[in-house]
């Protein structure tokens, strides 16, 4: 079975001092779990500190966000080649949270993607529909769309060695996540959209499922066969509970 992976989301919570206590209980509690990749993504200005403590460790750390350029007058951007000068493995990209609040368009997302691949970065690229969506039993339309600004620019290749995560928008932060079964089902048409085109991609892609994931529901989750790990926010931001969610990915 592929090793599954587990990336805590931070967004936008932290500071110096308790950056460093909840590091220093990952690396305590997560590092002796060694079957599974564990990330960290954090806010832009912790990089360094990520870096610095978690060096040395089986645990990766990355961003949340990065420039679709790769250099030049972009007040506020960060580029890929910066990222990479922190260490910086993995990149989130397209996350609900800033699609919807930093208008962020499918085109926007797709050339971040081909940044972060171009220099080496992974890319843990968020798909997901909303609850209207859903209700309107259009959910694998919107998830397939938002797929194919990436496909019909980069083709599938692309996905080869890359992340997905599935992110219901009516998921997150909410305490209801998906169950087993409509993640299972998003995942595995997510896979088959790539494995279509590209079946090797589709096969070394990863696909993750993000949304309300705690140490209750992780193991249902993870046991499906398309559920190759998750993406944590509220839960990353405690040790034990992400611990918890790490040994249910094993
Ligand atoms: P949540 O966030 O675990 O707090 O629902 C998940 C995410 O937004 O990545």
């Amino acid at each position: 079975m592929p090793r599954k992976l587990v990336v805590a989301n931070w967004k936008m919570h932290g500071n110096l001092a308790s950056n460093k206590q909840l590091l220093e209980a990952y690396i305590q509690k997560i590092t002796p779990i060694n079957n599974i990749d564990v990330v960290v993504c954090v806010p832009y200005p912790y990089l360094a500190q990520a870096q610095s403590i978690l060096q040395n460790t089986n645990i990766a750390w990355g961003a949340q966000n990065i420039s679709k350029d790769a250099v030049g007058a972009y007040t506020g951007e960060v580029s890929a080649v910066m990222l990479k000068d922190f260490g910086a493995r993995y990149v989130i990209i397209g996350h609900s949270e800033r699609a919807t609040a930093y208008c962020e368009s499918d085109e926007n997302i797709a050339t971040k993607f081909a940044q972060a691949k171009a220099h080496g970065i992974i890319p843990i690229l968020c798909v997901g529909e909303t609850l209207i969506e859903r209700e309107a039993g259009v959910m694998q339309m919107v998830v397939g769309k938002q797929l194919d600004t990436i496909i019909n620019t980069y083709g599938a290749g692309v996905f080869a060695n890359a992340v997905v995560s599935y992110e219901p928008i009516w998921a997150i932060g909410t305490g209801l996540a998906a169950s087993s079964d409509q993640a299972q089902s998003m995942h595995e048409f997510i896979r088959g959209k790539v494995a279509v085109l590209d079946k090797s991609a589709a096969a070394s892609l990863k696909i993750l499922y993000g949304g309300s994931v705690n140490p209750q529901n992780a193991v249902q989750l993870f046991v499906m066969q398309d559920i190759d790990g998750g993406l944590i926010g509220k839960c990353s931001l405690n040790a034990q509970e992400f611990e918890g969610i790490c040994r249910a990915a094993t």
